[in-house]
């Protein structure tokens, strides 16, 4: 994806750079402490609204984004599946020429990526993935900054993501963790892993960043010491027709106490939510001491403000030409 020049998005985690990334986690700390000093959609400031696009069923996403571009000081236009004419009447291209006229940036959860990298390369305000069939990298900002509140920080820590290696959570995992300087552990059954295009870029980065990237097939090693264990449903989005198969072929891989007691002795749960206990966790990890999950999903609010904010300030071009 070539953007237009002077724009920035990010519809994938390695949209930002490392020290990219730490700046908009360093940012989402400070307007965590200070939820209402920054309003950079504040009317007369630049344009107000922000375009949420759901293709899919949220409840965190679309909240947390809802709440954080209030607390910018802007609205949220929330578009439900099916509402808009893009997709079925209109082309993605002609619905960014509309969108890009009258909104400050646009958000999308859809279901092929191709999508959103067709609409962020002729877009002229930011585009934001909010999830797609291959990355959810809003989800990592925010469980970057649990991550560092609770561990107090990121570079070094392992963390392990046990399940379907193959969706979303676990592209976004082994891209943003070793962005972050972490040690991934990917835990999947074998050929369920992230794509091998995914596990390329992330070695490349961890070379920068001093982080690594390891998939195995053994949930028991690679939760072994870890800091961080996390897990995300056997069914994503999408894939309901498949949830026999699946639950057969992950059942091996739940997140249960024997799995935590493996992990270091301060080790935090987390799961982007929603959870189905039984399934790819136990309900005494998911709702036992470790588990940081509330606080993750609050964190989104604070991760996505910070993200938004840095990306109108970086999109210049954008600023200048509308
Ligand atoms: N974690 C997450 O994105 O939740 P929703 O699907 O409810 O938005
Ligand atoms: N992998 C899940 C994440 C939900 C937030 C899905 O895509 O449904």
């Amino acid at each position: 994806m070539t953007p237009q020049p002077g724009v920035r998005h990010f519809i994938k985690d390695t949209d930002l750079s490392p020290a990219e990334q730490s700046e908009v986690l360093d940012r989402a700390a400070a307007m965590k402490a200070d939820p209402f000093g920054s309003t950079p959609l504040a009317h007369g400031a630049a344009r107000e609204t922000v375009a949420l696009i759901f293709d899919k069923s949220s409840t965190r996403t679309r909240f947390s984004l809802a709440a954080g571009v209030g607390e910018l000081g802007g609205q949220a236009l929330v578009v439900n599946p099916g509402e808009a004419q893009m997709g079925h009447k209109e082309s993605i291209e002609d619905t960014t020429k509309i969108l890009e006229r009258a909104v400050a940036a646009i958000v999308w959860r859809t279901y092929a990526h191709e999508g959103l990298e067709r609409m962020a390369a002729i877009s002229h305000v930011p585009v934001i993935n909010s999830l797609s069939d291959d990355f959810h990298p809003c989800q990592l900002l925010a469980d970057l900054l649990t991550i560092r509140e609770q561990l107090g920080g990121t570079e070094g820590r392992i963390m392990t993501y046990i399940g379907d290696g193959a969706n979303n959570m676990g592209n976004s995992y082994a891209l943003a963790g070793v962005t972050a300087g972490m040690h991934v552990r990917i835990a999947a059954p074998e050929g369920w892993g992230p794509a091998a295009a995914v596990v390329d870029e992330a070695r490349r980065v961890a070379q920068q960043t001093g982080g690594s990237l390891e998939v195995l097939t053994d949930m028991r090693a690679a939760a072994s010491d870890a800091d961080v264990i996390v897990t995300d449903t056997w069914v994503s989005m999408g894939q309901e027709a498949e949830k026999e198969e699946r639950v057969e072929r992950f059942g091996a891989y739940q997140v249960t106490e024997e799995v935590m007691a493996l992990a270091a002795p301060h080790a935090i749960f987390m799961h982007c939510l929603p959870a189905y206990r039984g399934f790819e966790v136990s309900a005494d990890v998911i709702d036992g001491p470790q588990s940081v999950v509330w606080d993750e999903a609050e964190n989104r609010i604070h991760a996505q403000k910070a993200l938004i904010a840095w990306l109108l300030e970086k999109s210049t071009m954008a600023k200048e030409t509308l």
